[in-house]
């Protein structure tokens, strides 16, 4: 039977603010786009134009049923200069959480989604040694503005992904290519989240609030062996796994830093999470130290495996270590045409809902299309289509069929067969991917 019931789960959307608000010049994503980084040369300062038109993409959201809203706020327009807070920019994210409170929305603010202010990337971003007291002291001034109209914190969105790619491959901001550097900075910032934790509820318990969840949304793979009966894919794929998520999960949920993270004197062992935030895409099929899709499976148009097992697998391997409620953060795919996305949500909502594990929020990534990072705007994960030139959004089928299963929390015989049936996945990706940058030079 090709139907599901989901129980106790919060559906929602999610959405993070460099790729979406556009105008805004003063962050290293910007910065990024001017070295002439991004591949099809779009740039963040065009995004979904939502600093303007998030009052009518609110409006959306609510016609189509979303119940949770995960959004994040921009540092840079917060603290345009170093100290220097700026209450229109605060004042803007109050009217904004307002309004979601009043549609009916709950949000869930996350405080660092990938960018971050131009003077802050020019430090040295999270390897200055003055970079968790600068993260602790923008948290704390976002919390006291905003916690009256919000309860629910994501501190940081994936630092992993951050730190691999920034300072691995050196495809993102600031573009370098060290082991060392990669494992300081997913250290340090594992160290911001467990020191935001216990200061985010203070804030809040100060002005009377006791209902406060703090998470991280950490980005999880699921990292099979090509070859189950292969003893080196099977090490490669437990190898990778434990450096990539499974040490950075043990620091910043339990204050535990084992090899290769540096230690940190200011953090002890605890339980540093209300929740466990997870964003899950796909799975890497490993023989050896590098990320491979095995040959036949489907695949999204970035040629990400599509594996919805994967998603209980991950949320499964986390919660054994971390026992909490789980909210699935970020999950979705990139379809350009919207051939496949409903197959894709069905399937993953319905491994859900056959789960026995507490997955009490599910936020599709994302609400509309919007600026996809290195892939700029040629890579589409909305349920909404956004016409860049003229900033029209258009609900896709996925988007109707996403709102249907919100209505009926769950899919029955009739919705499956309307809109998920006969979609079948790519077995090719429809966009290149390369590990190497454009790099063409600077452009602005
Ligand atoms: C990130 C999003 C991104 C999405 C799709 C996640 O890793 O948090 O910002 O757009 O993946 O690539």
């Amino acid at each position: 039977m090709a139907s599901f019931q989901l129980r106790d789960i919060l559906l929602g959307v999610a959405t993070a603010a460099t790729q979406i608000e556009g105008g805004d010049t003063n962050n290293s994503w910007y910065d990024w786009y001017c070295q002439g980084k991004i591949k099809d040369g779009s740039s963040p300062l065009r995004a979904t134009d939502h600093a303007r038109l998030w009052p009518e993409d609110f409006d959306r959201m609510r016609d189509m049923g979303v119940k949770t809203y995960r959004m994040s706020v921009e540092w840079s327009r917060i603290e345009p200069e170093k100290g220097r807070f700026d209450d229109t920019a605060l004042a803007q994210y109050r009217a904004m959480l307002q309004r979601l409170n009043d549609l009916g929305i709950r949000p869930l603010l996350t405080l660092h989604h990938f960018t971050n202010p131009l003077w802050f990337e020019q430090m040295g971003a999270f390897e200055h040694p003055d970079s968790t007291s600068l993260f602790l002291r923008y948290a704390a001034t976002v919390v006291r503005a905003l916690g009256d109209l919000v309860s629910d914190f994501v501190t940081i969105n994936e630092p992993n992904v951050y730190a691999v790619q920034g300072y691995l491959y050196g495809l993102w901001p600031p573009g370098r290519r060290s082991l060392a550097a990669t494992w300081r900075v997913m250290a340090r910032l594992a160290e911001c989240h467990v020191r935001a934790y216990p200061m985010i509820h203070q804030i809040r318990k100060g002005m009377g609030r006791t209902d406060t969840q703090v998470g991280v949304a950490h980005h999880m793979r699921a990292f099979s062996p090509l070859n189950p009966k292969n003893p080196w894919h099977r090490l490669c794929a437990r190898l990778l796994s434990t450096l990539f998520q499974d040490r950075l999960a043990q620091a910043m949920l339990g204050g535990h830093f084992r090899f290769p993270l540096p230690k940190s004197k200011a953090v002890k062992p605890g339980a540093y999470y209300d929740f466990l935030g997870i964003n899950y895409y796909t799975r890497s099929s490993v023989r050896g130290f590098a990320d491979h899709v095995r040959p036949g499976v489907p695949v999204n148009d970035l040629g990400w495996e599509i594996w919805p097992e994967g998603l209980i697998a991950c949320a499964r391997s986390l919660y054994k270590a971390f026992p909490a409620p789980i909210y699935i953060t970020e999950n979705g795919t990139c379809d350009l045409e919207d051939t496949f996305r409903s197959r894709f949500i069905y399937e993953h909502l319905a491994a859900i809902a056959a789960s026995d594990l507490p997955i009490r929020r599910y936020y599709h990534w994302c609400f509309a299309d919007n600026f996809e990072w290195l892939e700029g705007e040629s890579a589409r994960f909305g349920l909404v289509h956004v016409d860049f030139a003229t900033q029209q959004r258009t609900v896709k089928r996925s988007g109707r069929f996403y709102a249907a299963l919100i209505q009926q929390n769950g899919c029955d015989e009739a919705l499956y067969e309307t809109y998920a049936a006969n979609q079948s996945y790519p077995s090719r990706a429809r966009i290149g991917t390369s590990k190497k940058s454009p790099g063409t030079g600077r452009i602005c």
